[in-house]
């Protein structure tokens, strides 16, 4: 798949017949040039048919020539300082202050699968299918290396790039900027698609023409954060969720990241994406490397929809984390909004019987177990159980649960300390912030500084201990506040610009080592909601809790924008109880099972207090996603209608032989005396004939449907009335809050 055109001046193109990139390397600066990113083309022996070049006022690299200006040139790692003035990759810092560096090609090699590492998260890849490229380049002006790696994927269009900068020189360097990766479009004919959102409204979906100049996405909140979700992408304008080119970015990293794009005035698009490298600088000491995180590219010329499969299809088979104790995706139902901080172990006990009862497969206990816990005040870090209300501890409990036939799981924040706790008695520098500031809460709470090594073995420790001597599945491993005043008592003064990556990586290796000493445990991980959903996190867990806003219209957004890039499966979705504890909404137990069934599925509400009529509901739902869920998590989701456009949308899931799909409707607006609807379905078999059945209904039954004819003509969402006028007056409404589920069978 890597075809490499050997001479003094070789090039490269990486292709699975889908998709194609390719660059080569330049005749005297040995600088590389960008030539192609996109639909496949055949190999060819040359491709410098491709080059382009206007002769432009500028600076130019050398004596005599006027097509040497880096400005002019489509860069495939741009360096900071010589005649490029657009935004760089990379950016170095000479012992001696000066940051002007020149990276020439010195050869290649070529891997089967790719390189792994167990200090940062990366997609795996297949030895016997996927390829690595692996370019070497090495400053003229110093002993500085860099290795940009490229994998490409048989069976996915996806590209995968990072770079890694090996210091061979005698003398420290100081990395001032280190992006994964940055690419050169030749034009601007794009528009722009990418996820914002706050606490409890995540991965709201945002589509905005692109402005000359640059325009970026970023964090600086120690958290890839709620605000902006470490993925964009570039879409044609005439792209729709079906149809068009989509190019989609996603970084494989959970602290603060930089997405930007940067339109010059001759329209060249550059898109990088990396490391923040605000509050960023690596002190790059003799004989030591820097690894740059993985950014994930897909391609589609199947709309957003296809582009967001590939991402899918790859997360899931090369990214997540698949050892489970459950042999099936496990049906849970959390503590949190049935109980917050105010339950002991009897009410536990009672939760826990009635949801086994109800055919749950995993109880767990959320926020308020340990320490001294009865509010958001304090006991983190302190992870032993609360005996004022479990007196007998954690451990006893977590049998009593199992016996009961039921997975136990466990909530921990392991990252943030609490100022009455043991340990912040013991280590008040622990914590990040100069103490001889102000170290300013939130949620009343601190963050250790998991730069240190011996903060994240303690924590270890800890987590160890509760792990080994309880009987528990799963851990929700929470995070609750961004961090402020980014000073590590830990690191000397030089390395202070390294805080926000050292933590990160602390945070990596607590999360390597609980994987490793238990493999089997299932984690969900979270952060107040969706504050860290990222490819990253997702490497260590089997799911994400995505937002703390569990209304099911809002939902629609959060999930539908998500999808963008993230595998329904990873996506945790509850029922909550009504009125909605983030708005106040009331929606039928129908539609909050509908929205979180398109999820991971699991329950948030106090099924003790609920009627009999409810919990069989409940029975019934969880048997329904049982039946379901196979297709699924692993199906094809396509996006059908944009909750961020009108009050009705519409998603499916199409299993991988096509013979299965379900659609979700979802209505957010009533309106009355309708207009016809045709909704136009996806991803079938067009050959196939389809029997459909709405779910949770006996009387809606359609005839059976080839599948051309459902993605040309389309589901009818409208009745036909014929001969049945009388029933029209005094048919059930279908309200303001209304959804509906059906279920095609080839
Ligand atoms: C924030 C999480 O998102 C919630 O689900 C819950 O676990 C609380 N933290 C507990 O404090």
């Amino acid at each position: 798949m890597i075809f490499v055109n050997e001479s003094s001046t070789p090039s490269f193109h990486l292709t699975n017949g889908k998709i194609s990139y390719i660059f080569h390397v330049l005749k005297g600066s040995k600088i590389l040039e960008h030539l192609h990113y996109g639909a496949a083309i055949r190999p060819r022996d040359n491709y410098d048919y491709l080059i382009e070049r206007e002769v432009r006022p500028s600076n130019n690299l050398y004596a005599d020539t006027h097509t040497t200006s880096l400005e002019h040139i489509k860069q495939e790692y741009p360096v900071y300082g010589t005649t490029d003035f657009r935004y760089p990759a990379i950016d170095i810092e000479y012992p001696d202050g000066d940051r002007i560096s020149h990276f020439s090609y010195t050869g290649y090699s070529l891997i089967s699968g790719k390189l792994s590492s167990d200090k940062q998260p990366m997609l795996r890849a297949n030895v016997l299918e996927d390829e690595t490229l692996i370019i070497h380049l090495k400053d003229i002006y110093s002993e500085i290396s860099i290795d940009l790696h490229y994998t490409i994927y048989k069976s996915h269009n996806v590209i995968v790039r990072r770079s890694v900068i090996h210091n061979k020189d005698a003398k420290p360097y100081k990395l001032n900027r280190a992006l994964s990766a940055s690419i050169d479009f030749s034009h601007n004919n794009f528009e722009v698609v990418h996820l914002y959102g706050a606490w409890a409204r995540e991965t709201h979906m945002e589509r905005s023409p692109l402005l000359k100049g640059v325009q970026n996405f970023s964090s600086t909140r120690g958290a890839s954060s709620h605000a902006h979700n470490p993925f964009f992408a570039l879409v044609d304008p005439n792209t729709t969720e079906q149809i068009g080119e989509a190019y989609g970015f996603s970084l494989v990293y959970s602290g603060n990241f930089l997405s930007q794009i940067e339109v010059d005035t001759y329209n060249v698009t550059r898109a990088s994406m990396g490391i923040n490298p605000y509050h960023f600088a690596w002190d790059l000491q003799p004989g030591t490397s820097f690894q740059t995180p993985e950014v994930v590219m897909a391609y589609s010329k199947d709309g957003l929809n296809g582009m967001s499969q590939q991402f899918h299809n790859v997360y899931r088979e090369h990214l997540l984390h698949n050892q489970t104790p459950f042999k099936k995706v496990p049906v849970l139902i959390n503590s949190w909004e049935a109980n917050y901080f105010d339950f002991d172990d009897a009410k536990i006990l009672e939760q826990a019987q009635l949801a086994k009862d109800l055919g749950f497969d995993l109880f767990v206990l959320d926020d308020g177990w340990f320490g001294s816990r009865d509010s958001d005040n304090g006991s983190l870090g302190n992870w032993t159980s609360d005996l004022r209300k479990i007196p007998q501890g954690i451990a006893d409990l977590s049998e009593k649960i199992q016996a009961m036939g039921i997975h136990f799981g466990l909530w921990f924040e392991p990252e943030m300390l609490s100022v009455d706790t043991p340990l912040f008695k013991a280590h008040p520098n622990w914590i990040i912030g100069n103490p001889d500031k102000n170290i300013s809460h939130g949620r009343n709470q601190f963050v250790l500084d998991f730069s240190n090594p011996d903060v994240v073995d303690n924590i270890f420790e800890q987590m160890s201990e509760v792990l080994s001597t309880s009987n528990i599945d799963y851990i929700k491993w929470d995070m609750n506040r961004y961090i402020s005043e980014p000073f590590s008592n830990f690191l000397q003064r030089h390395q202070q610009g390294e805080v926000f990556h050292r933590y990160i990586l602390g945070v990596y290796d607590l999360l390597d080592r609980i994987r490793k000493e238990f493999p089997e445990v299932f984690i969900e991980t979270c952060a107040g909601g969706g504050g860290r959903y990222d490819p990253a996190m997702l490497y260590y867990a089997n799911q994400n809790w995505i937002s703390d806003d569990t209304d099911a219209v809002e939902r629609l957004k959060i999930q539908y924008g998500a999808s963008m890039v993230y595998p329904i499966s990873t996506m945790g979705s509850h029922v909550s109880e009504i009125p909605n504890h983030q708005v106040g909404r009331i929606t039928s137990l129908k539609m909050r099972k509908d929205v979180a069934l398109f999820g991971t599925f699991g329950y948030e509400l106090d099924i003790v207090k609920l009627s009999e009529h409810d919990r069989d509901e409940i029975r019934e739902q969880i048997k329904q996603f049982n039946l379901y869920q196979t297709l699924i998590h692993q199906g094809d989701f396509y996006r059908l209608r944009s909750p961020f456009e009108i009050g009705l949308t519409a998603w499916m899931i199409v299993s991988k032989d096509k013979k299965e799909a379900l659609v979700g409707v979802f209505q957010s607006q009533a309106s009355a005396n309708p207009a016809y609807d045709r909704m136009k379905l996806a991803g079938l078999n067009t050959d196939l004939e389809y029997s459909i059945k709405e779910l949770d209904s006996d009387m809606k039954e359609f005839s059976s449907r080839y599948g051309d004819d459902l993605m040309e003509i389309g589901l009818l969402l409208n009745e036909n009335f014929t001969g049945r006028a009388d029933e029209y007056w005094g048919r059930e409404k279908p309200g303001e809050y209304n959804s509906r589920v059906f279920y095609l069978k080839a």
